[in-house]
């Protein structure tokens, strides 16, 4: 354990962020009770309606605090009719922003789906997939391809002529992300479902790209160093049917940033829907973890939001903080948080309301705090 403890700088943003965030912050002081914390939470303010108050979307000190941290929790950023001058969504510079001055190289989202779960396919909560058939983790590039700040209006007399998004694959940015796919894909002995084959996608469209041709060769050439781990390709427009048709054919699967983008959204019905999506954005000296979902406007205030995805996304934080501090004590923390998470979604406790229940977000908040406490330290 560090001295003093690793510091959390947290960001609850707009919306339900905080909702979910305070929910967050009860599951990790439960984890805490009964010792000294071996965390410091440092809560800042920042998002759209910070944006709305200040004419800053945060502080400059805040990303200074942020930069220092062990690591990041995020909620959810965004608020209607609030964007900056630039048409942006304000709220921006805590998701791209950070992803790209922190370096924030892979955006790293897990799908799995939990016993006790229902996954949102059929919209009638009927069970199509069992657990055991969805469990695989997505690897989105987090810096570059469409993603790259470099867009741009043509105007001639006031009028658009022109609008242009530049996709960008950089070498740097494909063969980083491909490697910590294998890595990943090495770490996970289990393999695919199906199969039990230490599987690699690679989802792209290089039937059409010259960049994703790029990345699928780079895909090639560093997997050529991973003989243990199966090549797989899939262009991402029948990659959506698969997907879904056959989730337990996948492990691991890499590819480029919108497409993650939009894919993630996708595989997260699979999983129960974006209430259980989390993500972490690492980099090599960074992270930044948060639930997928976004602010929920609607749903704002109302307590009823599903809390899991954040509780998932302390789980992420708390290992990868174990494993750059070959820290056991900590991994034993995010072990026992997943072991908790696992026993009330089995149980059936803390359905909200986007999984059939009744349950509030507080509530949610509650059962899980219990049951962390009734599990071992
Ligand atoms: C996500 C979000 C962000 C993205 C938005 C909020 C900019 O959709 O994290 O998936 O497009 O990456
Ligand atoms: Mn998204």
């Amino acid at each position: 354990m560090k001295s003093g403890g690793y510091s959390i700088v947290l960001f609850p943003g707009d919306g339900t962020g905080p909702e979910v965030l305070r929910e967050g912050r009860k599951v990790l002081d439960a984890l805490a009770e009964g010792g000294p914390a071996p965390w410091r939470l440092d809560e800042r303010p920042g998002g759209a309606r910070h944006y709305q108050e200040t004419g800053r979307e945060v502080e400059p000190e805040s990303l200074d605090a942020a930069r220092k941290a062990d690591a990041i929790l995020l909620g959810a950023v965004g608020w209607p009719g609030v964007s900056l001058p630039s048409g942006d969504i304000a709220g921006a510079a805590l998701v791209l922003g950070l992803r790209q001055s922190l370096d924030l190289f892979a955006n790293v989202r897990p799908c799995r789906l939990y016993p006790g779960v229902v996954h949102k396919i059929s919209g009638d909560f009927r069970q199509v997939w069992s657990p055991e058939k969805v469990d695989f983790v997505i690897l989105r590039e987090n810096t570059e391809d469409l993603y790259a700040p470099l867009h741009g209006r043509l105007t001639r007399a006031n009028e658009t002529e022109l609008a242009v998004d530049t996709r960008v694959i950089t070498r740097k940015g494909a063969e980083r992300i491909i490697r910590k796919a294998y890595e990943l894909a090495r770490t996970r002995a289990r393999g695919a479902p199906e199969d039990g084959v230490r599987r690699l996608t690679c989802v792209d469209k290089s039937n059409v790209l010259e960049g994703c041709r790029f990345f699928r060769e780079t895909f090639d050439r560093v997997g050529a160093e991973y003989p243990d781990i199966e090549r797989d390709y899939a262009y991402v427009d029948a990659f959506t049917q698969w997907v879904v048709r056959n989730p337990e054919r996948y492990n691991v699967v890499v590819t480029t940033n919108m497409m993650g983008d939009i894919i993630t959204d996708l595989a997260s019905v699979l999983q129960g829907g974006m209430g259980f999506a989390a993500g972490g954005n690492i980099g090599a000296e960074h992270a930044m973890f948060e639930p997928v979902h976004g602010s929920a406007p609607k749903h704002a205030g109302r307590n009823d939001v599903n809390p899991f995805a954040t509780f998932f996304a302390l789980e992420m934080l708390l290992r990868w903080i174990a494993e750059r501090h070959h820290d056991p004590s900590l991994e034993r923390q995010a072990a026992r948080l997943e072991s908790a998470i696992g026993k009330v979604l089995r149980a059936g406790t803390a359905r909200t309301y986007d999984q059939g229940g009744t349950v509030s977000t507080t509530g949610a908040g509650d059962r899980v705090a219990e049951a962390v406490r009734a599990e071992a330290a």
